[in-house]
């Protein structure tokens, strides 16, 4: 139950990090495999053609996914947002969706780059989907094709949105990630285009996850760069949290027509309030974005592991867990060997 206060008994049993953080997202790489090759995530130049993605048996199957699922939200866990990758990319990703719709009392949600989701909204909705974020960087063609590397059209994501809202997978999430000399330009024109769409735009700051995307510091543009410049417009104010530990900080228009968030995760770091794991799609338990290495949980599962121990294993890691990457962010950090997150998901 998110928010409601807990017993003395409860408090004391409550699964808490060395920083006293509870659990409370599991966000769940179903492939490491994308369509899109965005230059601050998957560099074209890097996960090109010889790439050594995931084989398939190294994948977890729908049902390994959906008993760790289930033994997550024994632990506590009241959100599970599927990721990838492309999340779309896995053959009938809507069979594990229903799977997971079963699981009583979650927020089930799902990150997509919008590409498929034309095709596909109808038959998530049906299987028990809630609501998705759909990542889109620019209105711009030139703009965004230059972002995703693989030519793909705006048009193609607008309409994969279009499709989501038709069939009530709401609240929509538009997510933005705005880096310097790309896509400023294209601050203005998103906001503009999805105030009184009844969808909540993210602006997001570039962040150097991985090892691959040449990240620098001088490349961020600050959240409170891109508050003033929508302000300047569009009079916003801020508004409160809907949740303890939200990732967004959120603005409305002054005029109505809705909201927006920023996600500052370089310029005001959010550790403090993380409550976030990540299952990469093969399996491992990461505790934050930026680890180097995971808990394998597969081997786990396929050694004939009972649930008690399972769970176990993942108390032990979540209780022994002091990450906080952002809030220690350096220069020398940015170097430091990380996972890519098209493997353990946005
Ligand atoms: P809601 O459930 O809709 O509130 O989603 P959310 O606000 O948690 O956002 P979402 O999960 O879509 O995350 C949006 C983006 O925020 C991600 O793609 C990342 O870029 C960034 N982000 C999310 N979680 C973390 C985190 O734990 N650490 C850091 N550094 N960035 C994060
Ligand atoms: N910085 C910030 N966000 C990123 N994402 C991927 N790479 C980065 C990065 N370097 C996030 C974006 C995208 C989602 C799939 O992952 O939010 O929409
Ligand atoms: Fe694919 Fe999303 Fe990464 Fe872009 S950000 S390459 S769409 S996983
Ligand atoms: Fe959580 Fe790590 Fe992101 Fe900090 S950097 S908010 S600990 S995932």
């Amino acid at each position: 139950m998110v928010g409601a206060a807990c017993t003395p008994l409860e408090s004391a049993l409550k699964l808490l990090d060395t920083l006293g953080r509870p659990l409370h997202d599991l966000r769940i790489s179903v492939t490491d495999r994308c369509n899109f090759r965005c230059d601050y995530c998957m560099p074209k130049e890097v996960f090109g053609r010889d790439y050594p993605f995931l084989k398939r048996e190294q994948l977890l199957t729908f049902e390994e996914i959906e008993r760790l699922a289930r033994i997550f939200v024994g632990l506590g866990v009241e959100k599970i947002r599927l990721t990838g990758g492309e999340p779309l990319l896995r053959r009938e990703v809507e069979l594990l969706v229903e799977m997971l719709a079963r699981i009583p009392g979650i927020d089930l949600t799902l990150t997509t780059n919008g590409s498929l989701l034309a095709h596909k909204a109808h038959a998530l909705k049906d299987a028990g989907l809630k609501r998705v974020s759909v990542s889109l960087d620019s209105l711009e063609d030139d703009v965004f094709t230059a972002m995703n590397g693989v030519d793909f059209p705006v048009e193609l994501v607008l309409k994969g949105i279009e499709a989501a809202n038709a069939v009530s997978l709401k609240p929509i999430k538009i997510n933005m990630v705005v880096k310097r000399g790309l896509n400023e330009s294209s601050l203005l024109p998103m906001a503009r285009h999805f105030h009184h769409s009844g969808h909540i735009l993210r602006f997001i700051e570039y962040m150097d996850v991985g090892n691959t995307n040449g990240w620098e510091l001088k490349d961020v543009v600050p959240a409170a760069e891109i508050i003033e410049t929508i302000h300047a417009e569009l009079p916003l104010e801020p508004i409160e949290p809907n949740y303890h530990g939200e990732v967004a900080k959120r603005y409305r228009y002054q005029v109505g027509g809705g909201e927006i968030g920023v996600i500052a995760s370089v310029t005001q770091a959010f550790c403090g309030d993380c409550t976030r794991a990540r299952l990469s799609a093969d399996g491992s338990l990461y505790t934050c974005l930026f680890a180097a290495n995971g808990f394998d949980l597969r081997e786990l599962l396929r050694g004939g592991a009972n649930d008690r121990e399972i769970s176990h294993a993942i108390v032990t890691v979540w209780s022994q867990r002091d990450d906080r990457y952002s809030e220690i962010r350096s220069s020398e950090t940015v170097g430091l060997p990380k996972v890519e997150m098209s493997f353990i998901g946005g």
